[in-house]
This record gives structure tokens, sequence and C-alpha cells, in this order.
């Protein structure tokens, strides 16, 4: 078991529908602790950026366009196994594939409106905070 920390983002469609306080209090009882948090609204360029991994799949302009459509509220958690512990609270992407009681079944309505990302591995973790948060914003 390790410590680690993991890049999660609250997208669109959850602050659009007030459910961001819901799922925070979900990452809370799970005993994540959230070192940074912010709200803000990504450019299409910014997301485009985030996402670039993406940018061959038939889907990279719906995302992008998606991801900077309103407010996300980003987050540094962290906690034991943060990684592995938060995609399993996250459920699948599809929401229709993701087990009962994951934050997706819960709040996602599509496969793109899935109401929460979180990072996929230690090594896109440390780039995905990097691209939201500066070393002064995360405590610890
Ligand atoms: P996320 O964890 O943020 O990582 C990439 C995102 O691309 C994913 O969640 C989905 O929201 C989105 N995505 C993945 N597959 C598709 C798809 N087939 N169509 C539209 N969006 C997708």
């Amino acid at each position: 078991m390790s410590i680690e920390r993991t890049l999660s983002i609250i997208k669109p469609d959850a602050t659009l529908k007030n459910v961001s306080g819901e799922i925070i209090s979900i990452l809370e009882k799970n005993d994540f602790k959230i070192i940074a948090q912010k709200r803000v609204q990504l450019s299409n360029k910014k997301a485009e950026e985030f996402y670039v991994v993406h940018s061959e799949k038939p889907f990279f302009q719906e995302l992008t366009e998606f991801m900077s459509s309103s407010e996300i509220v980003v987050q540094v958690l962290e906690s034991e196994n943060a990684i592995k512990k938060y995609r399993k609270i996250m459920g699948s992407t599809n929401p229709a594939e993701a087990e009962k009681e994951t934050i997706r079944a819960k709040f996602g309505d599509s496969i793109q409106c899935n109401a929460v990302h979180g990072s996929d591995s230690e090594e896109n973790a440390n780039t995905e905070i990097s691209f939201f948060f500066s070393g002064l914003e995360i405590i610890g």
C-alpha cells in the first residue's frame, strides 16, 4: 500500500446539475483527502491540450467541446492507492455499464457526459496534476 495522488475532474454535466457537492461528499466518505481544489472553465484549446492523448479518436472534438462548455471542479485527491481506488468508485467510462453505487452510475448520463474523470496511472496523474495546479496550490 502506498499513499498516492490522483487528479479528479467533476465534469460540466455534473456541475450543471448542481451535484458537485454530492460527489465531493462521496469522496470524503471514501477517505480521500482533497489537497487541492478549484472551479474553472476550460477554453477549447486548453481542453484539447488536456486530452491530447485522445486527439486521434473520433470523439475528440465532441469531447473537448463538451469539456469546455461549462464549469468544472478540478481536484487533487490523496489516499492509499488513490488512482485505483478512485477509478473503482467512479465506475466504468460508460455509465450504462458502471456498477451500481458508483459515481458514474449515479450521476452520469452517457459515455461523454459521465460526471467525473480520474487519472489512470501514476505517470498520467503527475502530468494531469501539473496541468491544473502549481506546487503552492497543493497542500502538503
Ligand atoms: P475520461 O475519463 O474523462 O477520459 C476520456 C473521455 O473520453 C472519457 O472519460 C469519456 O467521457 C470520453 N469518451 C470515451 N469514449 C467515448 C466515446 N466513444 N464517445 C464519446 N466520448 C467518449
